[in-house]
């Protein structure tokens, strides 16, 4: 099977020729062919924006499997990371993060043996990048969380679960404060979750979970979150077991897989022969997994533990009493160790008898983007309009010109908010406002409207007023579609 290879920049270059030279060591390039691709830093030099060559992205459809380096993100300029790039555009939806305590790592928690994973939404939330600036003042970003694409991710949360024989699944989410996209992160959870009996489950806020994790980290095995808070929950978890430096990480698609250690080019130390390979090595043998691989991810993780645990380390850890070496070094003390197993702790375990064989297969190319559906054919009312104004006039009068011109239509103001709270008719003088404010108009009792007379309404508001976003306050199948504004 082909894999496409990034090696990436900063110490990319060099962590994955170590990672490299250990899979040829130990054979698995008999069974892989790597194919280098063009992506990161010389592509944006180029003044390609996207940080990939059309070459490359081309290579990775076909093999439907990336192995990648860090990569540096330019500052300014409009480039985007070219990680969350390949993340989204090949829906690689899942981002899962295993960590263990390792020997010879030593942290505050090494006596816990922690075994447990992080899976984060990869794909939506503010990783959308949906971003305005909406007046002088203000600045906005837009949430989405979408059931298909939170069920994908559900769905591979709770099969790893079973297949790695985590015996619970733990919901992680700020529903309380947002009703409706953790809300639905969480009722899908739920859904998906009545799918997997044998699998205990739990929800947990997101802030508690925090405090949890340092303070009793044992009592999770899996948490699977929405992407900014996952992208935060997981570096914490990485640091309950040594740091960014041993936290491997898959981007796990339904067609497409991007296989990536967590740290980034690590500029500081690049080009000096020092970085510890291991995270990227660990993001390999996932990979080795994924593909079916099993024995040949078992032999090398065997060797890497009983390296770890006669103490080689490199510079960013271990016992400061023994000598660090290069990632050169580190490289060949892992090497020299295949067939070895560690004695200290569990050693990683293949089904044996046999003989290894690549079991995925590269992906068929859809003949259009794939829609994706959970539910359809709901039954939706609009009973009112959200418009957002730019402007410094006060609620108080603002409100006064709104309700002159909303006179004559189906639609009632019923409150203005700003950054979220209620200021009129009702709020508190003490609530401190910006430039930007959301006028709420709702049906009047007994009249029904269509999306016409919304709009009608709204281009009666743009005579005077900036009107920078409009949102339909609809119900779904009698369900409210909508926040209600603090204090209302
Ligand atoms: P970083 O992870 O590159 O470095 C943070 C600290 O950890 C530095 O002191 C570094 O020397 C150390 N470190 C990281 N990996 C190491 C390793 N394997 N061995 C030894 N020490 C290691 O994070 P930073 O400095 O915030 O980002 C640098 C660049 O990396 C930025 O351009 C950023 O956009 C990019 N980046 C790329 C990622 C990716 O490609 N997946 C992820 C995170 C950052």
């Amino acid at each position: 099977m082909r894999i496409a290879l990034a090696s990436g920049d900063g110490i990319g270059p060099e962590i994955m020729a170590a990672t490299l030279d250990l899979f040829r060591a130990a054979g698995v390039d008999r069974m892989l062919e790597f194919v280098p691709v063009e992506m990161g830093r010389h592509v944006f030099e180029q003044g390609n924006t996207r940080g990939m060559t059309d070459e490359a992205v081309r290579t990775v459809e076909e093999c439907g499997i990336l192995f990648k380096g860090p990569m540096e993100t330019p500052k300014g300029g409009g480039g985007k990371s070219i990680n969350v790039t390949a993340r989204k555009m090949w829906s690689a939806y899942a981002n899962y993060r295993h960590f263990r305590t390792l020997p010879g790592v030593r942290t505050p928690f090494s006596h816990l043996d922690l075994d447990f994973a992080i899976v984060r939404e990869n794909v939506e939330d503010t990783y959308g990048g949906i971003e305005h600036r909406v007046s002088d003042d203000v600045t906005v970003c837009k949430r989405v969380i979408s059931a298909p694409g939170t069920d994908e991710v559900m769905r591979f949360a709770f099969d790893t679960a079973q297949r790695m024989g985590f015996g619970t699944v733990h919901c992680g989410h700020k529903a309380n404060i947002m009703k409706l996209t953790d809300g639905m992160f969480l009722e899908r959870f739920k859904a998906i979750a009545a799918g997997y009996p044998g699998i205990a489950t739990g929800d947990v806020i997101v802030d508690a979970l925090c405090m949890n994790l340092v303070m009793k980290p044992q009592q999770y095995r899996m948490v699977v979150l929405p992407n900014l808070q996952g992208d935060i929950v997981s570096d914490l978890a990485a640091g309950l077991v040594g740091g960014l430096g041993f936290a491997p990480s898959a981007n796990i698609g339904s067609n497409i897989s991007i296989f990536e250690a967590v740290h980034g080019t690590a500029p500081d130390i690049a080009g000096k022969g020092l970085a510890n390979p291991t995270a990227l090595v660990l993001s390999g043998l996932m990979m080795l997994r994924h593909l079916g691989l099993v024995r040949h991810a078992a032999t090398i993780e065997n060797a890497l533990l009983a390296a770890l645990e006669s103490g080689v380390h490199t510079g960013d850890f271990g016992d400061p009493s023994v000598p660090a070496v290069g990632t050169a070094e580190f490289t060949q003390g892992i090497i020299r160790r295949l067939g070895s197993e560690p004695r200290t702790v569990k050693p990683a375990v293949a089904p044996s008898g046999g003989t290894d064989s690549v079991t995925a297969v590269p992906p068929v190319r859809p003949a259009e983007p794939i829609v994706m559906h959970t539910f359809t054919g709901l039954r939706k009312e609009i009973v009112g309009v959200d418009m957002y104004l730019d402007g410094k006039m006060p609620a108080k009068e603002t409100a006064a010109d709104l309700e002159r011109l909303c006179e004559g239509s189906p639609f009632r103001l019923s409150l203005i908010s700003c950054r979220g709270t209620q200021v009129w008719p009702r709020g508190s003088v003490f609530t401190e406002c910006v430039d930007y404010w959301r006028a709420r108009f709702e049906l009047r009792d007994g009249m029904t409207a269509a999306q016409p007379e919304a709009v009608a309404l709204m281009a009666k508001v743009t005579q005077r007023h900036v009107v920078t976003e409009y949102a339909l306050l609809r119900t779904f199948d009698g369900v409210r579609g909508y926040s209600m504004a603090q204090g209302q």
